[in-house]
């Protein structure tokens, strides 16, 4: 009977197990290795010429992955253009007057439908691009996991409320990630993402003018006199999220926190004497470390919710549902 049990049980957890990998395992690195294997080379020409154009572009294309994959999963949905009679994403609160970089998503897109018609989504097409523009900029590589496809519908309001704004906490940030499966210590790691492109005034001016826990000269002579301290002037006037080197992916942002020079209330509370201190620390003296914890977290970021199987679609145009 006891043997029975044991043996009931181990079948049990194999099932589970079974389960979990193919949630999360449907992704695979090597997904269109036969259907589409240019997709590799036109990410990475298109992705370099963009960045040797603007430099941001690599920062802007890593953070719509970001806001992609915090809204319904990695699936393609602020690529979505709002028309008369749909609502996309690209007005919500973090979003509208922010994001930036469709038109490299666009010339991907075009290039892989001559190349490959129908195949490749433009939710992978986002994962590729923000691997590609860490490397360009000078950063860690990693195998992507591919075969995503794209949604047919987007949320304004999951926008607003599941991406987390610049006032937030180091406890409304843990929170807003624990939501998507992701640990504090992932969002330490993803957050050194900020040591690459720039941030709005509006962004950042509660922080320079009445927080405290600021580097007094760094808020005094170098963001005040660009940020004007009264709200609706001068807000979309822009500074790097890394002031040392802002177009190069580096451990600089951390760096920069533990000299109190964050740039948005958000950044400086993960180091503000509380329990991501000591990580902070760690990646300010170790890139090594950084680059492994940024890798390993951008992978779990990227398994978020993926449509696969017959969900979803593989859009023609990154901006409208088929
Ligand atoms: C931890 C919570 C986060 C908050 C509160 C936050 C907030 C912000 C804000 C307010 C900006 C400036 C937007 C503007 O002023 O227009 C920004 C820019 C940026 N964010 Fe984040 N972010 C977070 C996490 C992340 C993550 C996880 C990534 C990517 C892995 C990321 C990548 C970026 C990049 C690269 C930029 C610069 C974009 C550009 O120059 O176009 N952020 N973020
Ligand atoms: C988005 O920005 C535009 C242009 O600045 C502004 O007119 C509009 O009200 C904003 N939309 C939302 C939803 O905030
Ligand atoms: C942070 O969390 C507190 C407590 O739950 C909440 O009152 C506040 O609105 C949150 N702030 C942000 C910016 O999410
Ligand atoms: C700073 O705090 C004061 C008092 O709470 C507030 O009136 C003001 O709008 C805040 N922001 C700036 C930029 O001074």
């Amino acid at each position: 009977m006891a043997e029975h049990d044991s043996i009931s049980k181990v079948i049990t957890i194999l099932f589970l197990l079974f389960l979990l990998e193919s949630s999360s395992g449907q992704l695979d690195p090597n997904y269109y290795y036969s259907s589409c294997p240019q997709i590799s080379d036109i990410v990475k020409t298109t992705v370099e010429s963009a960045i040797a154009n603007d430099a941001r572009l690599g920062a802007s294309l890593l953070r719509l992955f970001f806001h992609d994959c915090f809204v319904n999963g990695c699936d393609g949905s602020i690529l979505l253009d709002d028309t008369p009679t749909f609502t996309g994403e690209k007005t919500a609160k973090p979003n509208n007057n922010s994001v930036r970089g469709f038109e490299v998503v666009d010339q991907i897109k075009s290039a892989v439908e001559k190349a490959c018609p129908g195949v490749v989504s433009c939710a992978d097409i986002l994962a590729i691009a923000s691997r590609d523009s860490v490397v360009i900029l000078k950063g860690p590589t990693w195998d992507v996991k591919l075969g995503r496809r794209d949604s047919k519908t987007a949320s304004l309001q999951n926008a607003n409320n599941d991406i987390p704004p610049p006032t937030s906490s180091l406890s409304n940030l843990t929170s807003k990630y624990a939501a998507k499966g992701l640990s504090a210590k992932d969002m330490v790691a993803l957050s050194g993402a900020h040591t690459i492109g720039q941030a709005r005034c509006t962004n950042f001016r509660d922080h320079i003018y009445n927080d405290t826990n600021i580097e007094a000269s760094f808020a005094r002579s170098s963001l005040q006199p660009i940020c004007p301290k009264l709200t609706g002037s001068g807000d979309n006037i822009l500074a790097p999220l890394d002031t040392h080197t802002p177009t190069t992916f580096d451990n600089y942002y951390f760096k920069n926190l533990v000299s109190k020079r964050g740039l948005l209330h958000s950044d400086q509370e993960l180091f503000n004497g509380g329990s991501t201190d000591s990580q902070v620390k760690s990646y300010s003296s170790s890139s090594t470390a950084f680059f492994a914890d940024f890798v390993s977290a951008m992978i779990k970021m990227g398994d978020i919710s993926p449509l696969t199987g017959s969900n979803g679609e593989i859009r023609k145009n990154c901006r409208k549902i088929n």
